[in-house]
């Protein structure tokens, strides 16, 4: 069973630019997320990430398509509280504190009262914002607006779960907690839509991920299939006391080989030949020093496909455009 379908959308913003045509920002995008998996919605700045997920939310119109939430069109209210939401940029009531924040959004999702402070608590110690529980939200960092924002989308218990950036903004800390509570969600049987732009965070935790730039699907799939099509790994072998270019069976099997001083790089294009390279290693007398498969990475996969740089700084293999 399917917990949100999005079919052929397309999103055109009106131009402010008079005269110039709009460019859509979502370009006959489709998508499914299975019940109970964690998918990840991965594209760089502007690739209609927010725009997808703000059409899901019923916050804004598509200019056509369709999509569908829990078996439902997105228009069916009865759906609403069934979902948590972590919008983009939230607007924060800033005078209010942690719990008021929390108990207004309890309340709205219809919580019983007697039950509403124990979730509170509860909530808060699994953001980890219990010592912030009675400070206003203007007093609040930038993390711990996100951490909040998580606790409010969670309050309710709902069964589907919509994050805009979850780890947006979080320390490298505070992404590890966010990716455990995301796991720790899945193990809970809810199913889980999150857009980012930081590879590793699909990589890790995804089930499956779908790659969009410009409004457009690039890939979808399990995170292991995309990153090894056919599972036709190359492999890269380091050995030392000979010079591997000269062995013929060695050259034969390569499709690369490098010689830096005593050190031997061979490049195998599969599997299979490493067991005949290294006997061919032995042979001639030369010692192994290491034998790695390269798995590929989505980095590579989104490469190949977009052809887009990769940019950010300290290049944490950000999907182009900059960090956050
Ligand atoms: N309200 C708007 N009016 C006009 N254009 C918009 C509006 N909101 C978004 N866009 C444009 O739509 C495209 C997609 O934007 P969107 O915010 O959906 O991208 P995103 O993938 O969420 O990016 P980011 O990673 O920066 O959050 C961009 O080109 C953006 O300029
Ligand atoms: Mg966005």
């Amino acid at each position: 069973m399917n917990a949100i379908v999005i079919d052929r959308l397309t999103k055109v913003y009106r131009s402010a630019w008079f005269g110039r045509p709009p460019m859509p920002a979502l370009d006959g995008l489709s998508l499914s997320v299975q019940q109970g998996e964690i998918y990840g919605f991965l594209g760089p700045n502007g690739s209609g990430k927010t725009t997808t997920l703000k059409i899901l939310m019923g916050l804004m119109r598509a200019t056509s398509g369709n999509a569908e939430i829990l078996g439902k069109p997105l228009d069916d209210v009865q759906i609403r509280h069934r979902i948590g939401f972590l919008p983009e940029a939230p607007y924060f009531y800033e005078y209010l504190t942690a719990e008021e924040f929390l108990a207004f959004y309890g309340n709205l999702a219809g919580l019983e009262r007697s039950g509403l402070a124990r979730k509170i608590t509860q909530m808060l110690d699994l953001v980890g914002l219990a010592e912030a529980r009675t400070r206003p939200l203007r007093k609040f960092s930038k993390g711990m607006l996100q951490r909040i924002g998580l606790a409010q989308a969670l309050i309710h218990d709902p069964e589907l779960v919509v994050l805009d950036e979850p780890m947006s903004g979080l320390d490298p800390v505070g992404r590890m907690q966010v990716r455990d509570l995301i796991l720790s969600l899945r193990d809970q049987g809810k199913t889980v839509f999150f857009s980012t732009h930081i590879i590793p965070d699909v990589e890790m935790i995804c089930d499956r991920v779908a790659i969009v730039v410009k409004g457009k699907l690039l890939a979808e799939g399990r995170v292991d299939e995309l990153v090894n099509p056919g599972h036709a790994q190359s492999v890269e072998v380091v050995c030392e006391g000979i010079k591997a270019g000269e062995v013929a069976t060695i050259r034969a099997a390569a499709s690369r080989v490098l010689q830096r001083g005593d050190h031997s790089l061979v490049v195998l294009p599969g599997p299979d030949q490493v067991e005949p390279v290294l006997s061919a290693i032995r042979a001639e007398g030369g010692r192994l020093v290491s034998v790695t498969p390269q798995k590929g990475s989505l980095e590579d996969l989104f490469m190949k496909r977009s052809g887009a740089p990769i940019d950010g700084p300290g290049r944490q293999r950000d999907v182009g455009g900059s960090a956050e």
